[in-house]
C-alpha cells in the first residue's frame, strides 16, 4: 500500500554555519525519503531555519545587522549547502514567517482554552547593565562543587556536575560582564504533568511500532519516575522570536515555535502549488488527529526530550496528530574523536564541498548508518580507501569497461535477449537486491550498501572470467562477447538503481549514459534488451588523498581567520530541557557554531554558487488583474518542473504574448513569496532602472530550460 509520509529533519539554528555533522542527519533523512519514494510512497519533505533565540539576537547585534537581515544571509548559505549536499527539501523555510506565527499561536491558544496552561512567578539571574535576563549559557562563574573558574552557568565542565545558575559563585554576565541579580519575572508554562500517563502510552506504542527507537523509550522511561515538571515556555524582552498573545513584553522560548515550524513549513508547500498532487486543503488533513498520513521526524541524539515529550505534548494538548517516528541517529566524529577546531576536523559544509564531492561522503555515511544510537565516525583513511575501492573499483568501472566495446563492435546497442544461465544470474542478483528496499526503510544503510557491494564484486568477477578484452579479439566470439557486455551492464543498471538513494548525482550519470530514467526499484524486474546506450563519460574520479589534507588545512584556516564570537554561547540543550525533567544525566551538546565576520567589499565565489540560476522558457505570460505592474509568468524550468513567478515590467512589454517562448534567467531558490495574486516562486532577471526601462536577459537559442546559469 502506497503511504502518504511528512519526513521533516531537525530544524537548523540560523547562528552558525551548516557542517559535516549537520550533514549526517539531512543525508540520512534525505536517502530515506527518496528511497521510500523509489518504493512507491509519497514524501513530503521539508525543513527550516530554526531562526529565533537569544544567541541570534546577540550575534545580529554585534554584527551591527537586524536579527532579519542576520537569518535570511544565514538562510541563503544553508539552502545553499544543502542543496549541494544533494539534500532535496521539497520546502526549506524559516521558523520567523508568518506561517509559522499563525500556527504556533493557534497551537498555543488550543493548548491555553484547554487549561494546559499557567502561570507564576520565576526568579532568574538578570543583567542589570544590558536589562536583560540570562539564559544558563550566558552567566559564568565558579562551580560550587569543584570550585572551576569560568564555568558556564548550567554546568561545569570540569566535574560535570550541573546546577543552577543562582549558585554559581562569582557569576558574571557574559553579555555585559556585569554582575547579574536575581529578579522576579511572570512566565508561562505548560502543565506536562497533564500529558504522562498519554505520553508513557505513546511511548509504549510507537516503540512496538517500530517508530520509536528502544534506546530512546528506556531513556526516556527513567525519566518518568519522578513525575514531568512543568515546561518553561516564556521569556522576557528583549528577545527574538513571537511576542505571546495578550502578553506584552512576553515571548515564545524558541522551543515552543522550533517544532512548529515542521507545520509551517510544510503549508507553505501545500500553498504554494509547487508540488503536483499537493493543494492547500491538505495541510489540514495530515495534521488533524488520527490522521492515516505520517509525519516522520529525523533527529540526533541531544534533543530527544523535545521532540518526544513537549513535542507530542503540544500536539496532543491542542488536539492534533501526533508524530508517527522519531528517528534519533548519534553524532559524528572524526578520526575517532569528536569535531575539533584546532585538528581541522570541525568540517563545515562548504569547506568539504570546495574540496571533494557529495557523493563520496554521502556514500560513505551510508556505509556507516544503522538505525541506532551509536556515533558515526568519519574516519578519513578509511573514507578514501572505501570511496575509491567501492563506488569507483567495483561500480563505476563495470560501466567503463564494458561501453567501449558496445560501442565499437555493437553499434551502441545491448543484445535483445540474454540465454538463460545469464536471464538466472540477473534475476537472482535483482532478487538478492530486492532487500535493500526494506534496509533503506529500516535506516540500516550499512547493511544495504554491504548487499549492493557483494552483488558489486558478483559482476566484477563475471566480468573477469568472461575476459571481454579478450573475447574482443576473436571475431568468432561476437555473440557470446555481446551476451557478457549486455549482463555486465545491466548488473551496472541494477547497482545503478539501487544505489541511486545515496549518490544521486552519480546515478543520474549513470543513467544518462545507459539513456535509461527509471523512478522506481521495479526497475530492476526486467534488464535493458535491445536497448541503445550514450556515449561514456566520467562518472566519478578517485578521491587523491591531497583533497582531504587540504580540506582539514582548510579548516584550520577558516578557524584562524575567524574567530568564534565571543559573546554568542550556543544554548545547552541538556539544560534547556532539564527545566522540566527531574533528573537527566548529562548529555551530549553539539559543538558551538562558528560566527563568520562579514566582508562587505568583496563576495567569494561560493557567495555567487549560492544564487541558484536557471534559464526558464516563457509557457504562458500575463497581465495580472488588479496590478498595474506585474506580469504572471510561467515558466518551464526543466527539471524544476513548472514555476509562476509575477514581475514588475509591466510597463516595459504592455504585449506580455510576445514574450512567449523566451528562454529567460531566473533565481530559482529565492523564498517562495505569498502574494495577493498568488504565490511567486522566483525571481525574473531583466536590466535597467525601472518602469519601461527594463530590458529582459535571455539566453541565446540552445539553452535548454532549467539550465544553470554560472
Ligand atoms: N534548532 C534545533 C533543532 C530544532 S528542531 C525543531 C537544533 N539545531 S542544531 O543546529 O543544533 O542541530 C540540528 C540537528 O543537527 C540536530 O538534530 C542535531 O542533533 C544535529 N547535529 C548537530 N551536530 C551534530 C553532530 N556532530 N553529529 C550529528 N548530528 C549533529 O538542535
Ligand atoms: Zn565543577
Amino acid at each position: 500500500m502506497p503511504r502518504e509520509i511528512l519526513a521533516t529533519s531537525a530544524l537548523p539554528y540560523a547562528n552558525g554555519r551548516i557542517h559535516l555533522g549537520h550533514i549526517v542527519e539531512h543525508v540520512q533523512s534525505d536517502i530515506w525519503v527518496r528511497a521510500m519514494r523509489m518504493a512507491g510512497h509519497t514524501v513530503h519533505y521539508v525543513c527550516a531555519d530554526d531562526a529565533h533565540g537569544t544567541s541570534i539576537m546577540l550575534r545580529a547585534e554585534k554584527e551591527g545587522i537586524t536579527p532579519e537581515a542576520l537569518i535570511d544571509g544565514v538562510w541563503r548559505e544553508h539552502t545553499a549547502d544543502l542543496r549541494d549536499f544533494g539534500v532535496a527539501y521539497d520546502h526549506y523555510s524559516s521558523t520567523n514567517g508568518e506561517t509559522n506565527r499563525e500556527q504556533t499561536y493557534r497551537i498555543w491558544n488550543a493548548l491555553v482554552a484547554s487549561g494546559h496552561v499557567e502561570s507564576r512567578p520565576v526568579k532568574q539571574l538578570f543583567d542589570p547593565e544590558r536589562q536583560m535576563f540570562l539564559p544558563d549559557r550566558f552567566i559564568k562563574g565558579e562551580c560550587p562543587n569543584c570550585h572551576a573558574k569560568e564555568q558556564y552557568g548550567d554546568a561545569c565542565e570540569v566535574c560535570g556536575n550541573t546546577y543552577n545558575p543562582i549558585d554559581l559563585i562569582n557569576p558574571y554576565s557574559v553579555v555585559s560582564g556585569a554582575k547579574p541579580v536575581a529578579k522576579e519575572s511572570q512566565h508561562f508554562f505548560v502543565k506536562l504533568a497533564d500529558f504522562e500517563a498519554m505520553l508513557k502510552e505513546w511511548l509504549e506504542e510507537r516503540r512496538a511500532a517500530g517508530g520509536l527507537q528502544s534506546e530512546v523509550v528506556n531513556k526516556l522511561k527513567e525519566w518518568f519516575a519522578d513525575g514531568l515538571r512543568s515546561w518553561d515556555v516564556s521569556r522576557d524582552a528583549p528577545y527574538f522570536g513571537f511576542e505571546i498573545p495578550d502578553a506584552p513584553g512576553k515571548y515564545f522560548y524558541v522551543w515552543v515555535d522550533a517544532p512548529i515550524g515542521y507545520f509551517a513549513a510544510f503549508k507553505e508547500l501545500c500553498e504554494s502549488g509547487t508540488k503536483p498532487g499537493l493543494q492547500a486543503t491538505d495541510f489540514e488533513r495530515f495534521i488533524r488527529a488520527g490522521s492515516d498520513t505520517e509525519m516522520i521526524h529525523f533527529i540526533g541524539k541531544d534533543i530527544i526530550y523535545f521532540h518526544t515529550l513537549f513535542w507530542p505534548a503540544m500536539l496532543h494538548g491542542a488536539n492534533l496528530r501526533m508524530p508517527t517516528a522519531v528517528n534519533v541517529h548519534g553524532f559524528l566524529t572524526v578520526d575517532g574523536a569528536k569535531m575539533s577546531k584546532s585538528r581541522g576536523t570541525f568540517v563545515n559544509a562548504r569547506t568539504y564541498l570546495e574540496h571533494l564531492d557529495a557523493d563520496w561522503l554521502r556514500y560513505y555515511l551510508a556505509s556507516m548508518l544503522g538505525p541506532t544510537l551509536a556515533d558515526i565516525d568519519l574516519d578519513l583513511k578509511a573514507f578514501e580507501e572505501r570511496v575509491n575501492s567501492h563506488l569507483v573499483g567495483k561500480w563505476v568501472n563495470i560501466a567503463s569497461r564494458c561501453a567501449g566495446f558496445v560501442h565499437k563492435l555493437f553499434d551502441g546497442k545491448l543484445a535483445n535477449a540474454l540465454p538463460a544461465a545469464e536471464r538466472v544470474r540477473y534475476a537472482a542478483a535483482a532478487c538478492k537486491l530486492q532487500a535493500c528496499a526494506a534496509l533503506y526503510e529500516a535506516r540500516d544503510y550499512a547493511a544495504a550498501m554491504r548487499l549492493i557491494m557483494e552483488v558489486a564484486d558478483e559482476a566484477n568477477a563475471y566480468v573477469a572470467e568472461n575476459a571481454p578484452w579478450t573475447m574482443a579479439k576473436d571475431a568468432a566470439r561476437r555473440a557470446e562477447l555481446h551476451t557478457v557486455l549486455t549482463l555486465a551492464l545491466n548488473y551496472f543498471r541494477l547497482l545503478s538503481l539501487w544505489l541511486a538513494p545515496v549518490v544521486p548525482v552519480t546515478a543520474a550519470r549513470a543513467f544518462a549514459f545507459l539513456a535509461d530514467t527509471p523512478t522506481r526499484f521495479e526497475a530492476a524486474d526486467a534488464p535493458l534488451l535491445g536497448h541503445a546506450i550514450a556515449p561514456f563519460h566520467t562518472l566519478a574520479t578517485r578521491i587523491d588523498p591531497k583533497q582531504i589534507t587540504a580540506m582539514i588545512e582548510a579548516s584550520k584556516e577558516s578557524l584562524a581567520a575567524t574567530p568564534p564570537s565571543a559573546g554568542t554561547p550556543s544554548p545547552s540543550k541538556a539544560s534547556e530541557a532539564r527545566q522540566a525533567l527531574p533528573s537527566v544525566s548529562p548529555n551530549p551538546v553539539s559543538p558551538s557554531p562558528e560566527s563568520r565576520a562579514p566582508s562587505p567589499d568583496f563576495i567569494s565565489i561560493d557567495d555567487f554558487a549560492r544564487l541558484d540560476l536557471r534559464v526558464g522558457k516563457v509557457i504562458a505570460c500575463e497581465a495580472v488583474d488588479g496590478s498595474d505592474k506585474l506580469l504572471r509568468f510561467e515558466l518551464d524550468g526543466g527539471e524544476l518542473g513548472k514555476r509562476q513567478i509575477f514581475s514588475g515590467i509591466k510597463a516595459a512589454y504592455p504585449q506580455p504574448e510576445t514574450l512567449l517562448g523566451r528562454n529567460v534567467v531566473f533565481i530559482a531558490n529565492l523564498a517562495p513569496r505569498k502574494m495577493r495574486f498568488g504565490v511567486s516562486a522566483g525571481m525574473i532577471l531583466s536590466a535597467g532602472t525601472g518602469g519601461n526601462d527594463l530590458f529582459l536577459l535571455d539566453a541565446d537559442p540552445g539553452a535548454q530550460p532549467g539550465a544553470s546559469v554560472k
